[in-house]
């Protein structure tokens, strides 16, 4: 949701801020801009501020490639406040022209900021709440833009991430964050400033989280952290684990479709070293809480939203029939704001591949605050809810970079199949039973790299029903969850409508959608209830709907009704989520493909929402 890039040091700052501006597109996409220091610095010369609607592609042909200057700021736009346009772009800047400011989130009180700034002259360009603050910032201006940029914050209603620069303060970037991410890249005499760490990987591994209250002041050889107050803060140096291939798309046409193909390597990441063969249980390091402590959990209750919420639909299902703890996954976004009740004996889980949806933080703090102990089930590590919450597990699926998430969602998936594990094996799994599951767990890489060999049979069906306009994607069970994924899949990069839903719902109303131009994706599992989504299946092929089916490999009944068979290999009716949702993955990107839709960064999404 908005990216925000910094650099100062001896290299020409455009190229490095437009490089790190195409790293962080995934965050937001409909307009970008930079400005840069000019390179006589005595003389005070205003700065160098370019800004275009459209991708980081339209800025960079607007950026003259020899454009001096060795400092600046650089933003990638998801428009909150006022439309999508050059003017609203950032960075924004003062009357003077000296002094310019990137923001990512939204501040809340803009209108009576503006008020009074223009009161005191101000002259506004743009529709955007974001100018408000660097025309703040110049009104607190007294040759200092740290003081000047502490004196402002506390007039600020909302979240940021700032990052902002003066003419006449050469080789100075100030940045603060309340809300919005930013982190801090040490680099050898040249320091980056960023939302996230993609765009600084080229350049060093050596980064400090900023926490929320915190501002940071940065030249080339060295950097302060301090509160609003002035208070310093001892920074602490972080190593990124990620390599820079991890966001390159070595050689794939988009990142969808490497992340696709990259699951049976993540979820193996997300598995090693958590598998306990001896006892037949699953090593989780990070709960931070005692065994006498687990064993005390009476439920479990799990926030998140989109993707990462039906991750945590399936990990509700697994306590429940795995480990047998009464459990519920919730919509971050409705929790906060329902007055929840937070049971001392229950634990909640916040899932989120970005541990930054500002939905799912917000409702973590929310239970946080009523008492309530909240682990984290995050992807991307030293992001804010990983941070604030009271332990967790990281799922390593690496750098997801397609708007849409694919491997993330499969390494969550794998999390939970961890946790619900380690409960079982405290309550009434026995050893044995511990023993067989993790042998099926450890086996789930190889089979998702089997089921993707339907990659070209998938194509060929995405062919045949892309001019379709609707979608119903249905499950029961363990794969009620997949079916509201694979419909979410199908939405977001294709834009063609998909309901999810639960099989046996659809007699209670949605069976009147279907008519030969619907067709019905089934995911048909190989357990107790296999019989009674084959006779839901009939029930739309009686009304004439075309009917895709996701079937264990050689179910000839399925192959018999179905007009369309997705086969999958066989595995235990537990561990088929893994496998039933590649299918629905590959079938949405060759959609949207089939229909020359931008699948890496789909109109109106961005990745990671810190908005509300
Ligand atoms: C869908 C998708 C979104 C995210 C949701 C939560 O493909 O990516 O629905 O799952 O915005 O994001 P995180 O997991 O970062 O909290």
């Amino acid at each position: 949701m908005c990216g925000i890039v910094g650099y100062t040091g001896p290299r020409q700052a455009s190229r490095i801020l437009v490089e790190g501006l195409k790293r962080l597109e995934y965050r937001g996409y409909d307009s970008a801009g930079i400005a840069v220091q000019a390179d006589e610095p005595q003389t005070g010369a205003p700065l160098v501020v370019i800004k275009k609607k459209g991708k980081i592609a339209a800025l960079r042909q607007e950026v003259p490639k020899d454009l001096p200057g060795h400092c600046g700021i650089g933003h990638t736009r998801w428009a909150t406040h006022g439309g999508v346009s050059d003017v609203n772009a950032h960075p924004h800047t003062d009357n003077s022209g000296k002094l310019a400011v990137v923001h990512n989130g939204i501040i809340e009180n803009y209108l009576s900021l503006k008020e009074m700034l223009e009161k005191e002259g101000a002259v506004f360009r743009s529709e955007t709440d974001s100018e408000a603050i660097a025309h703040l910032i110049a009104y607190n201006y007294e040759g200092d833009l740290e003081a000047a940029l502490k004196a402002s914050l506390g007039h600020l209603k909302g979240t940021y991430g700032i990052a902002c620069v003066h003419a006449d303060e050469p080789g100075r970037i100030v940045g603060a964050r309340n809300g919005s991410p930013l982190v801090l890249g040490v680099g050898d005499g040249e320091m980056l400033l960023a939302s996230d760490v993609t765009a600084m990987l080229a350049h060093t591994k050596r980064v400090v989280y900023l926490n929320d209250g915190e501002v940071v002041s940065m030249l080339p050889h060295e950097f302060r952290v301090s509160d609003a107050e002035d208070r310093p803060i001892d920074p602490r140096i972080d190593h990124v684990a990620w390599e820079l291939d991890a966001i390159e798309k070595e050689g794939f046409s988009c990142y969808m479709e490497k992340e696709i193909f990259e699951q049976p390597e993540s979820i193996a990441r997300a598995l090693s070293g958590r598998l306990d063969g001896e006892y037949g249980c699953a090593k989780l390091g990070g709960l931070n809480l005692s065994k006498k402590e687990l064993h005390a959990v009476e439920r479990i209750r799990v926030i998140a939203a989109g993707t990462s919420w039906h991750a945590g639909l399936v990990g509700c299902h697994l306590f429940e029939t795995v480990a047998r703890i009464p459990a519920a996954a919730e919509l971050a976004s409705e929790l906060r704001y329902r007055n929840p009740v937070v049971e001392p004996s229950s634990l909640y889980f916040a899932v989120s591949q970005s541990g930054e949806t500002a939905d799912t933080l917000y409702a973590m703090r929310e239970i946080q605050r009523r008492g309530g102990t909240v682990l984290g089930i995050c992807n991307v590590v030293g992001s804010t809810i990983p941070r604030e919450s009271d332990g967790g597990v990281y799922v390593h699926s690496g750098p997801e970079i397609a708007v849409a998430s694919t491997k993330a969602f499969t390494s969550q998936l794998a999390a939970f199949y961890l946790l619900a594990l380690s409960f079982a094996r405290m309550h009434d799994m026995p050893h044995h039973e511990g023993t067989r599951y993790l042998e099926q767990l450890k086996a789930v890489p190889g089979l998702v790299r089997d089921t993707l060999g339907q990659r070209d049979h998938v194509q060929a069906i995405a062919k045949r029903y892309s001019k379709a306009q609707d979608f119903l994607f249905l499950g029961r069970g363990l794969l009620y969850p997949i079916a509201l994924e694979g419909a979410l899949k199908l939405k977001e990069i294709s834009y063609v409508h998909a309901e999810g839903y639960a099989a046996g719902e659809i007699k209670h109303g949605p069976i009147a959608l279907v008519s030969p131009d619907t067709p019905s994706v089934f995911l048909v599992p190989n357990d107790h209830l296999r019989e009674k989504t084959i006779s839901n299946m009939k029930e739309i092929k009686a009304r004439g709907g075309p009917v895709i089916a996701v079937a264990e490999q050689g179910d000839a009944e399925v192959m018999a009704i179905a007009d369309e068979y997705i086969p999958i290999p066989a595995v235990d009716s537990r561990f088929q989520p893994f496998l039933m949702v590649v299918p629905l993955q590959l079938l949405a990107y060759f959609i949207a493909l089939e229909l020359a839709r931008d699948v890496d960064q789909p109109r109106n999404l961005a990745k990671s929402v810190t908005v509300e």
